[in-house]
Parts: structure tokens; sequence; C-alpha cells
């Protein structure tokens, strides 16, 4: 049998992604139900999950909910919609996150918008994670969580607010693959560069950067997530961080060897 053929089993396995309303959250909840799995779409905005539920490969799979992950009430009302809709949840990536606004640098960004960014970025990816790794091990079921961070979390951003969040995110996410091993749960970081989705509006430029030439798309993460998400596929591998930036992070004051003589 093939190895890659199959990645899941969607009688038993089923998905929760945040943040599927833009950009990299919605190519992975659409890339999931590609692949038959039933997948809940959280969001904030009403307007972008309605769309991407209705751009999914098969929209049959894709479960809408709508609400707000800074708030703390809203993280019981997911779990709750998505045992009803869909029983045990296996899978579970975080991609939400607020916006990034540059104006937020470190004299500026209020304390709201600091807060906002914690309770989104690193609180609600710990209770969520922790309330589903609660479900699976009652019910002795394997799981598979990827949380996406960022090269931000080991380099600034001018936005510290930002940065610091995807820092304890990092770290969340080795702390849980310590606790949760044990109890075949699995829990890794997919950590993008420089994608051209909603959070991030990429300057043309910084491609001559990148090693494999180009600023990246929302699509270029999804092949990585599903790989990473399959137990079939990665049943050996957590607490890892996975990058997907086309080679940005290789990028420092030196320029790339002049190789014209090949
Ligand atoms: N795009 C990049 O270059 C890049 C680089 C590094 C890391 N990342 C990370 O990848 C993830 C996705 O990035 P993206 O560029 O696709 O972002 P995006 O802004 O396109 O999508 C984020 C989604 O999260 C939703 N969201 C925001 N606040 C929310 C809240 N309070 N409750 C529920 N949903 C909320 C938004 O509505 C949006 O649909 C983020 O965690 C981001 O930090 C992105």
């Amino acid at each position: 049998m093939s190895l890659l053929s199959n990645p899941f089993d969607p009688t038993h396995e089923a998905a929760l992604v945040t943040g599927a309303g833009n950009g990299i959250g919605r190519a992975i909840a659409h890339a999931l139900t590609g692949e038959g799995v039933r997948t809940i779409f959280a969001d904030v905005s009403a307007e972008r999950v309605t769309a991407a539920v209705e751009a999914a490969p098969r929209p049959e799979l894709a479960v809408p909910w709508v609400g707000d992950l800074a708030r703390r009430d809203a993280w019981d009302a997911l779990l709750t919609h998505a045992q009803a809709a869909l029983g045990q949840v296996t899978h579970f990536v975080h991609s939400a996150s607020p916006p990034r606004r540059e104006a937020d640098h470190a004299f500026a960004v209020d304390a709201d918008t600091w807060e906002a960014m914690r309770a989104v970025n690193v609180d609600a990816a710990f209770y969520l994670s922790r309330e589903l790794a609660r479900q699976l091990i009652a019910t002795k079921t394997p799981g598979s969580f990827l949380m996406l961070t960022s090269l931000h979390a080991g380099t600034p951003r001018n936005l510290p607010h930002y940065s610091t969040s995807k820092a304890a995110l990092t770290m969340m996410v080795k702390e849980l693959a310590k606790s949760l091993g044990r109890f075949g749960i699995r829990i890794n970081a997919l950590v993008p560069g420089a994608i051209a989705a909603g959070g991030f509006v990429a300057d043309a430029s910084l491609s001559r950067h990148i090693p494999l030439g180009r600023i990246g798309k929302a699509e270029d993460l999804a092949p990585m997530a599903l790989a990473v998400l399959s137990n079939r596929i990665s049943g050996y591998v957590t607490g890892a961080a996975f990058v997907v930036d086309g080679g940005l992070s290789l990028t420092n004051w030196f320029d790339p060897p002049v190789l014209d003589d090949l």
C-alpha cells in the first residue's frame, strides 16, 4: 500500500481549525475537507466563514462556527459546538490570530490590543488544546494538534505583543508535547515565512531575500500541515517545528555566492 495515500481515517477522525475564515487556516481547513475529514471552520468573521465553507472542496464536510476567541466564554461554546456537530475532535489546528498592524510598535500598542493578541494566540490555544486532550484521554483516542507559530518567535517583528505571544506558543507546543505524548496525542508547530495571506502585506522586493525566489502562498502551507497532522505519516513526530518559508530564515547580511561558472 502507498505510504502517503489516505493520510486520514475520516470514519474516526474529525478536525477543528481556528482562523479558518482566511489565509493559512482557510487553506488547511480546505485541504482537510479535501481529504474527506469533517472539519469545524472557526473564525470571528461570519462573512469569511461562510465564504470559506462555500469554497471548500467538499462543503458538506465543513461546519461553520463564528465567535471571538479572545473571549473565554467563546472557548467552551466552540468545544460544545464541535462536540455536537462532529463528536470527538481528533485533529486541532490553531491558526487564528488578531491582525498585525505596523502602527502597534513598542510605544503605541495599547493594553486591549496586547491582551487580545495574547488571549487568542496563547490562552485560547492552551485552553482548547487541554480540553480536547482531556476528551481524547478519556476515550483513549490518539490526537494530533498543530499550532501556527512564527519566525518572529525568535526574531523581533517590531510588534512586541505579536512576537512574545508566538514565543509563548512555541514553548506551549513543547510543554504539551512532553505531557501528552504518553496518551498518543502529538502537538507540533508550523512556522510560516512571508506568506501573502490576509495577515501579511508583502513587499515584492522581499522575494530577493528568499532562496526559493518568491513570497509564499497560504496553499504552500497546507501539504505540510496535512503531513504533520496525519497520524499515518507523522505518527512518531511530536514537539517539532516545521518551517515553511522558501528558505527565508537562511537570510542574513551575506549575499548568496556568485555561481556564474556552473
Ligand atoms: N502570513 C504570514 O506571513 C504568517 C507568518 C508567520 C505566522 N503566521 C501565522 O499564521 C496564522 C495565519 O496567518 P494568516 O496570515 O493566514 O492570517 P489571516 O489574518 O489571513 O487569518 C487569520 C484569521 O483569524 C481570524 N481571527 C482573528 N482574530 C480572531 C479572533 N479573536 N477569534 C477568532 N478568529 C480570529 C481572522 O478573522 C482571520 O480569518 C496566524 O497565526 C499567523 O500569526 C502567518
